[in-house]
């Protein structure tokens, strides 16, 4: 793979970001916002509502939510995305008020919302769950900052609460918050607009409510798993590619294990060059909530270990089912994966072999196309509208980079 590739907007930070648009009595205007399906169809969510949405060239986007209709999103586009979570806690927060059809989005692990609903609660809002919907509305004392102690890291409770927060009368203080880039962005989004949050970033994060956000303009941070998972391709397929439009900080631990495998890195102030050999080898990987490495980015790294020389191991410590969503699919393509419990022991092999094999959720996806990129012969990826949520133009950079991949319409 070789030339340059220029890194979008973070998927994690946008479906955050313009449902949080809600919470503006005004116009807002929000940079650097991806393609993706996932941003798609979270539009078509605010739009229904009565936002006024407006995508201009270049990937930016203004939203005006002054005049909303309804504090009820439509739930078949709700169920179609994991992020639409958000909804709850920036009507919440605006109207008092929030009845939300429970998410959809990849399954690849039992995703609870527990920590969500706590943090609702404790804020004084009235919650009335099922199986198909939570509602909300204010409890008797009415909604009032409060303290938040998360009883595991959660990037969605965290950003929910934040936003629940916002417009609420008194103080707001997240314990035990988690600090992937994707909050602080969201943070420095409503901070821009008129909120008053410090501490994002940091495990504590305090929250002092303001009666109004006004509108304004904020650009959307590079997408740290969409960089890494060039990274990893480059990695496992050899080549010298400049990715661009990163924050290397945000790269670190990723770049850190690819260094360790043999990947040449450079940074520059806004890119990375990676260059490599293809020879890679056997390395120990855990995941963590940042900044440790990525569970995002565990199928990504499994296929540079199934190319290593040794044997590697990958620990999953957020989402411990997900190596089914592509571990077999990998032996199929001649990969010698043994999961022992939340551990996959990965034995390297010099080359993968192409094969048929189905994408089970966004990364499982992302990590085949790697693999089919590395592999003899030919590789069919199948349910690649699973990529098409998180990867604006996959193929078309891919293929800028020398790859040979194309997209088959059935
Ligand atoms: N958890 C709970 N209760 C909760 C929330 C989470 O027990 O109320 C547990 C989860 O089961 C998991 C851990 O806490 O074991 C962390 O989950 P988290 O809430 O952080 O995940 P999320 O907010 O649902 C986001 C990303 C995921 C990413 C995780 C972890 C979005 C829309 N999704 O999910 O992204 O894997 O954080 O970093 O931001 C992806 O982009 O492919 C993706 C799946």
């Amino acid at each position: 793979m070789r030339g340059s590739v220029t890194i979008s907007g973070a998927k994690n930070a946008a479906v955050a970001i313009l449902p949080a648009a809600i919470l503006i009595e005004g116009k807002c205007r929000v940079e650097n916002v991806p393609d993706i399906s996932d941003v798609r169809v979270i539009l078509t969510i605010l739009q229904d509502l009565g936002v006024v949405v407006e995508k201009l060239p270049g990937g930016a986007v203004t939203l005006d939510a002054t005049y909303i209709r309804s504090t009820k999103p439509n739930p078949e586009f709700v169920k179609k995305m994991r992020a639409s979570y958000y909804l709850m806690g920036a009507l919440l927060s605006r109207f008092g008020q929030a009845d939300v059809a429970l998410p959809g989005g990849c399954n690849f692990a039992n995703r609870p919302i527990d920590q969500h609903i706590k943090g609702f609660k404790a804020l004084g809002a009235k919650v009335d769950e099922t199986d198909e919907y939570v509602r909300l509305c204010a409890g008797e004392n009415g909604l009032c900052g409060n303290r938040v102690s998360l009883d595991v890291v959660s990037v969605g409770a965290t950003m929910n609460i934040i936003m629940a927060a916002t417009l609420l009368p008194g103080q707001t203080i997240i314990e035990n918050a988690a600090k992937e880039p994707h909050i602080v962005d969201l943070a420095n989004f409503l901070n821009t607009m008129g909120a008053d949050i410090s501490g994002a970033g940091t495990d504590t994060i305090k929250i002092r409510g303001v009666q109004k956000l006004t509108g304004g303009t904020y650009a959307i941070i590079p997408d740290q798993i969409e960089a890494g998972t060039y990274l990893a391709a480059v990695a496992a397929v050899g080549g010298d590619v400049l990715v661009k439009n990163v924050i290397p900080k945000h790269m670190e631990c990723i770049t850190s294990k690819l260094e360790e495998m043999g990947a040449s890195i450079q940074n520059f102030d806004d890119s990375i060059r990676i260059v490599s050999n293809g020879n890679l080898t056997c390395t120990t990987v855990k995941t963590r909530p940042y900044p440790g490495f990525p569970t995002d980015m565990q199928a990504q790294i499994c296929v540079c270990m199934t190319l290593a020389d040794g044997v590697s191991k990958l620990t999953e410590n957020v989402y411990e089912t997900r190596f089914f969503g592509y571990c077999n699919e990998l032996t199929a393509m001649g990969a010698d994966i043994q999961i022992n419990g939340k551990t996959a022991v990965v034995t390297g092999t010099p080359r993968l072999s192409g094969a048929s094999v189905t994408a089970k959720d966004l990364r499982a996806g992302a990590a085949l196309i790697i693999a089919g990129l590395s592999a003899r012969g030919t590789t069919y990826v199948d349910n690649i509208h699973y990529v098409e949520r998180g990867y604006e133009q996959l193929i078309e950079k891919m293929t800028a980079l020398g790859a040979d991949i194309q997209r088959i319409e059935e």
